[in-house]
């Protein structure tokens, strides 16, 4: 538990940084990161980009996976996930864009897409760490409410919560969200190394309550993370209000 969002973000770059720093990795052994979207990874992309700026870190042997992308939305648009990631990280840092992937919502087959992504996640040795927000509802992903929590990455229609939550960044028109997006499963988070998740807001409180405080449940899907050996949850005061 840190104080605020800024404790927060300089906390979890801070242990990105190290991470990658003691697996010392190299072009045969890259160190392989999953990554959110989101306003709660913002804090922390600054943080990792002041590294690479100060030569504290580099990212040349880093492979990255994103968690998610919405569906039919063009991966130019402004609020893609592919936009964001390199607004927000990839393109001020040294990492190679083979490195970069991100599922791709425009595919024409998605399930391939997603048995593809998955597949992609195995031949580099799996994912070292993963690290995730949480929407309101609890889910890790876009692994909604009742989502099985032995999922794999696959497309998934989005919940009306989230339709609302995420209106934010469509001119709080929930007509412009997409419906669906694709996502990996919980499974997939699962089979991480290490789960990091980042749960900042007094809006998330109730979730993290559940999360921790209650059983596994598949109407919480971060709660998965109890059964995970190794998983840290980063939260501000805010989001332990349940607790
Ligand atoms: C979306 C993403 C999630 C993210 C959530 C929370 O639903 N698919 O991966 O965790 O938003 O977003 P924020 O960090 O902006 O609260």
């Amino acid at each position: 538990i840190r104080s605020d969002y800024n404790e927060v973000s300089d906390y979890i770059a801070t242990y990105v940084k190290n991470r990658i720093l003691e697996y010392k990795p190299t072009r045969e052994r890259p160190f392989v990161l999953g990554l959110p979207t989101g306003s709660s990874p913002v804090g922390l992309y600054k943080c990792l980009v002041k590294f690479y700026k100060n030569k504290e870190l580099s990212f040349k042997n880093v492979v990255t996976f994103n968690m998610d992308e919405y569906v039919g939305l063009p991966r130019d648009h402004p609020e893609s996930y592919h936009s964001f990631m390199w607004h927000n990280l990839f393109k001020h840092i040294d990492i190679s864009p083979d490195n970069v992937n991100i599922l791709d919502g425009n595919a024409e087959n998605l399930s391939e897409e997603c048995v593809r992504y998955e597949e992609k996640i195995k031949s580099v040795g799996g994912i070292e760490l993963f690290i995730g927000g949480i929407g309101p509802d609890g889910h890790i992903a876009f692994n909604e409410p009742g989502s099985s929590l032995t999922s794999r990455t696959r497309v998934k229609t989005l919940a009306y919560d989230t339709i609302l939550a995420n209106s934010r960044f469509f001119d709080n028109d929930i007509n412009k969200v997409p419906r669906m997006a694709l996502t990996v499963g919980v499974g997939t988070v699962m089979d991480a190394r290490e789960v990091a998740v980042i749960i900042t807001g007094a809006h998330k409180a109730i979730a993290l309550s559940k999360c921790i405080e209650e059983g596994v449940n598949h109407m919480w899907t971060v709660s998965a993370i109890q059964l995970h050996p190794k998983a840290l949850i980063v939260c501000d005061e805010d989001a332990t209000l349940e607790l």
